[in-house]
């Protein structure tokens, strides 16, 4: 790591309108996780940030269009977000949010220091207004025809349909978003961050310093920015959600999104900081802290540009040291969209190959898309599992494992030596593969570092086809002996080198070896002696079947005719209320609150984050519909003791009648646990 004594590493905050899904992932969470992983296995100290995105005009919209608060939206897509990333394995040191109250507040005082040492220019212009809504309107507000291709949709920033990158003058018969009405032009007031003054002070002698060191991708791009000259940018909006503009004044107005979001790995710093009683300076202001940035490369201009002259005008920040830009993941021939509900989405891909987080991390760590756009298939994800994790990695662990079992009972053979191998040309390969999988996750070489993994075994198969060990246990029972005891080293090796990419199959490897720790670092020897029992030989990998691709195939056809994103539930509103204002006595008296206990519990189909409940309330059972499924199983909440509104006026959830509802504590991380009384309240007692 040369010479910092810590590394900072942030993932972009991913946008709370929508789930995570592959492209996400392959372009940035699952890089960021391996990557800090790897420091991590090597000793070194670092801090792993990451939280949603939660301001912005897509947010609002989807809010509008579905008649619930931008609030209702975030909350959903925070949790659910938080969950699959969680799920997945990708180890957040702290996951925060930008609606946090830090957040606002570090945002806040951010503007407030660049504003006070002139950092911006404050100017009027002419915007749209729609008269109707009485409301600027921003970009993403005014639809119109594209100058470009006659497509009649096009946004005031962007037209989807030519990719042509607009702005709203350029729009032929502009219309607002909000009232369909043709909008005027009305004067107002922004803020402009100056950064013609910063690229000559600055940003051009940055850039510059990283020419070597950042991706080719990465470099290219800024250059050509740097090139075209940067213009003074608008960080404000006239917008109701979002970080009030810290101003006398300023009223109706907000932060642009792309202002506070990169803050919010700062308040997330803090946030986790605060909790683990540390220092967050520590990890942004001292020149010994290495700060890098992954995303995709449609946030590259913010990264290397936008964001550090943000952090220059404050001037008490160091600088991104590396920003390394994937480039997209496309799907079966199409751009993965949200939008258009051309996706596979986490959560669902959790759902319907459960435990099989792993193999969608190989292929997508074998196919990502690091210099150029690369394409995920399901034909390509079942070639690849079939044929390189269960043909080549557990083949060979299984066949070590019943060899062993066959010939010393699963011991591990005494062969007169500690050596970590006794067969020379085997210890050197196996060195230079940490060598060069050390070389290439430095260099954000991820692909060719899991291959690396894959070429080990792959020696350690042609090894074992080569020594036919199982032919010479009667006339050389030494050699037959060594050979195994190479391969079980080999394989607790391999273990330990594919840490990084597949956290669980290590661990189900070092789980096999019965080895006497979870996790090994690089440098560290691995403690497997002669004499040391194995554990039963089970397959560490299961085949992915015809028709489990097909499946999936054939859900993402019917996206193409359904592609509209499933709203958020209702049901949220009900398991997260959002109302604060405060209320009467008599508006508490009417809430009849029982304690209940819940007697059944199964998933509501087609929707993962419901569970219908039976819940005996003394009198009789109720029938309620709860969005708590990614917290508990049906069998974790079966049994449990619970608090129940039961006048809340029936409604129909998915099909079922739902007859109240159960209140939940939100924990950290917005895990939700039920509300329950202490000791044994008799089910059908009065909550009050
Ligand atoms: O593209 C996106 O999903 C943005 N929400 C990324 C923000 S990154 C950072 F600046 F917060
Ligand atoms: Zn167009």
């Amino acid at each position: 790591m040369s010479n910092f004594k810590r590394t900072l590493v942030t993932a972009a905050l991913p946008y709370a309108n929508g789930p995570v899904h592959l492209g996400h992932l392959a372009g940035c969470y699952l890089p960021a996780d391996i990557y800090v992983r790897y420091l991590k296995l090597k000793g070194e100290e670092v801090l792993f940030i990451c939280g949603s995105d939660e301001h912005g005009v897509p947010i609002t919209l989807k809010a509008k269009a579905e008649g619930k608060t931008p609030q209702q939206v975030v909350d959903y897509y925070h949790n659910m977000m938080k969950g699959a990333f969680e799920k997945f394995g990708i180890d957040f040191t702290h996951y925060s949010r930008t609606s946090s109250p830090v957040h606002y507040q570090t945002a806040s005082e951010f503007f407030t220091i660049l504003n006070n040492k002139g950092s911006f220019d404050q100017k009027e212009s002419e915007q749209y207004y729609d008269e109707e809504a009485k409301q600027f309107l921003a970009d993403r507000y005014i639809v119109g025809t594209c100058p470009n291709c006659g497509n009649e949709n096009a946004y005031g920033d962007q037209c989807e349909s030519c990719g042509k990158s607009l702005s709203p003058e350029d729009l032929i018969n502009p219309r607002s978003k909000l009232s369909g009405a043709k909008p005027i032009k009305k004067p107002t007031t922004h803020w402009f961050l100056k950064l013609d003054e910063i690229q000559d002070k600055f940003l051009n002698e940055y850039v510059g310093s990283h020419k070597e060191d950042w991706k080719s991708n990465v470099y290219g791009q800024v250059k050509s920015w740097l090139d075209q000259g940067m213009q003074p940018r608008a960080v404000t909006r006239d917008l109701d959600w979002g970080v009030p503009v810290p101003v006398e004044g300023a009223e109706g107005k907000v932060l642009y999104v792309w202002f506070d979001a990169p803050i919010g790995y700062i308040s997330a710093t803090k946030e986790w900081a605060m909790k683990e009683d540390q220092n967050w300076e520590t990890w942004w202001k001292d020149k010994d802290t290495r700060l890098l940035h992954f995303i995709g490369k449609d946030n590259i201009v913010f990264h290397t540009l936008i964001f550090p002259a943000m952090l220059y005008a404050d001037g008490s920040y160091i600088m991104p040291d590396n920003v390394p830009a994937n480039e997209f993941l496309n799907l079966e021939g199409g751009k993965l969209s949200t939008s258009r509900n051309w996706a596979v989405w986490l959560h669902e891909y959790m759902e319907d190959l459960p435990n099989r987080e792993d193999e969608l991390r190989y292929v997508l760590t074998s196919i990502m898309p690091e210099s150029s756009d690369s394409e995920f298939t399901w034909k390509d994800y079942q070639a690849r599992v079939n044929n390189e994790l269960v043909a080549i990695l557990a083949n060979f662990i299984n066949r070590v494992m019943v060899l062993t079992n066959k010939y010393y009972g699963g011991v591990i053979p005494n062969v007169g030596s500690t050596a970590e191998f006794t067969e020379q040309a085997l210890y050197d390969r196996t060195n230079k593969a940490y060598d060069e999988i050390d070389r290439f996750l430095a260099e954000f070489r991820f692909r060719e570092g899991l291959a690396e993994v894959i070429d080990l075994c792959r020696a350690g198969n042609k090894y074992l086809t080569d020594k036919e060990p199982w032919k010479t246990q009667e006339s050389n029972p030494e050699g037959t002996a060594e050979v195994l005891y190479n391969c079980i080293k080999l394989t607790a090796h391999l273990g330990a080198l594919l840490q990084p990419f597949l956290p669980n199959m290590a661990r189900r490897i070092f789980k096999l070896l019965n080895t006497t720790k979870t996790e090994y670092r690089f440098d560290e020897a691995i403690d497997l002696l002669a004499g040391h029992k194995l554990s039963a030989a089970e397959p560490l990998i299961r085949k992915v079947e015809d028709t489990e691709v097909q499946a999936q195939i054939d859900k993402l056809n019917a996206n193409k005719v359904n592609n509209t994103p499933a709203p958020v539930p209702a049901a949220v509103e009900e398991a997260k209320p959002q109302g604060k204002a405060s209320i009467t006595y008599d508006d508490f008296a009417k809430l009849d609150i029982r304690s209940g206990k819940i007697v059944s519990a199964e998933k509501v189909e087609g929707a993962d984050k419901l569970l219908k409940l039976g819940i005996d309330i003394g009198s009789e059972v109720r029938t309620v519909v709860s969005g708590i499924a990614l917290y508990y199983t049906p069998e974790e909440a079966v049994g449990k003791q619970v608090t129940i509104l039961i006048n809340l006026q029936p409604r129909k959830l998915r099909g079922i009648m739902s007859e109240g509802m159960i209140l939940m504590a939100e924990a950290e991380g917005g895990r939700l646990l039920f509300v329950s009384p202490e000791g044994d309240a008799p089910v059908g007692s009065s909550v009050s």
